[in-house]
């Protein structure tokens, strides 16, 4: 194989085979809900309980969501592969480590995890979130919510995927429309980097110009082939 390091981005559309609603495609979840209200900052604020329906129904449907062929072929590539691997993510399901995937990044946090407003701390968190729920940290009501980067905050790790980014010498998109900054300009990164960029998507990305290479299918048959090739060469 002539790759030595490889950072590999995946999005909703990589756990879509699994059940998972993407966000963007006809019917996604930013058809059904106004992401201001229960993505935002200011949507927690305005109406706390509404947001904390909104991730207690997606983390009960998480529990009996299988990880499919592209999250097991990622899982084999980090395991097989000789060189240096990172795999970033921008879901908040636990496929990737369902799937026995180890170096994994999620830039936007995590479904099974809540944060204290109030004091900071992390909990991992399986059952449903309210305002009656007291920190286990520091004892405040109110403060817990869903331990995810919402619109207008920092996504998590970025120091660590943009060290990654510009040492690969590849960089493969997975299931991602390319629409929501930073991660849609990790190819750009990459790129500047020397890096072969290739895209696996159902269909072309807003950032399908920058890529090297795209190969368009649905991810539980692109992705294990790509592995496949990747681990014979
Ligand atoms: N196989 C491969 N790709 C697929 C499949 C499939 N079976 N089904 C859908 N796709 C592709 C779609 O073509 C689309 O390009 O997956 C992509 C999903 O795009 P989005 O719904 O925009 O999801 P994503 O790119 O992950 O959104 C990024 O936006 O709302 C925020 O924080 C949220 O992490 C999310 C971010
Ligand atoms: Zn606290």
């Amino acid at each position: 194989m002539p790759f030595s390091r490889i950072v590999i981005l995946t999005g909703a559309g990589i756990s879509a085979e699994s059940g998972v609603d993407t966000f963007r495609d006809k019917g996604g979840i930013w058809s059904k809900v106004d992401y201001r209200d229960v993505a935002t900052p200011e949507g927690f604020a305005r109406d706390p309980d509404r947001v904390h329906e909104f991730y207690n129904m997606r983390r009960q449907r998480m529990k009996d969501v299988q990880p499919n062929a592209a999250h097991f072929a990622l899982a084999r590539l980090e395991r097989e592969f000789q060189g240096e691997f990172l795999l970033v993510t921008q879901n908040i399901d636990d496929l990737h480590e369902k799937a026995g995937s180890q170096k994994l990044l999620h830039m936007h946090g995590e479904h099974t995890k809540a944060l204290c407003a109030n004091c900071g701390s992390r909990h991992e968190w399986r059952e449903d979130l309210s305002r009656a729920i007291p920190c286990p940290a520091c004892g405040s009501k109110g403060y817990l919510r869903p331990d995810v980067v919402w619109f207008g905050e920092m996504p998590y790790h970025m120091e660590a995927i943009y060290q990654a980014l510009r040492s690969a010498d590849l960089f493969i998109s997975i299931g991602t429309s390319g629409n929501v900054y930073p991660a849609a300009q990790f190819v750009q990164e990459a790129a500047r980097a020397g890096a072969y960029t290739v895209e696996l998507n159902l269909e072309p990305s807003e950032g399908i110009d920058d890529f090297a290479e795209a190969i368009h299918g649905r991810a539980t048959e692109v992705v294990p082939a790509f592995v496949e090739r990747l681990l014979k060469v």
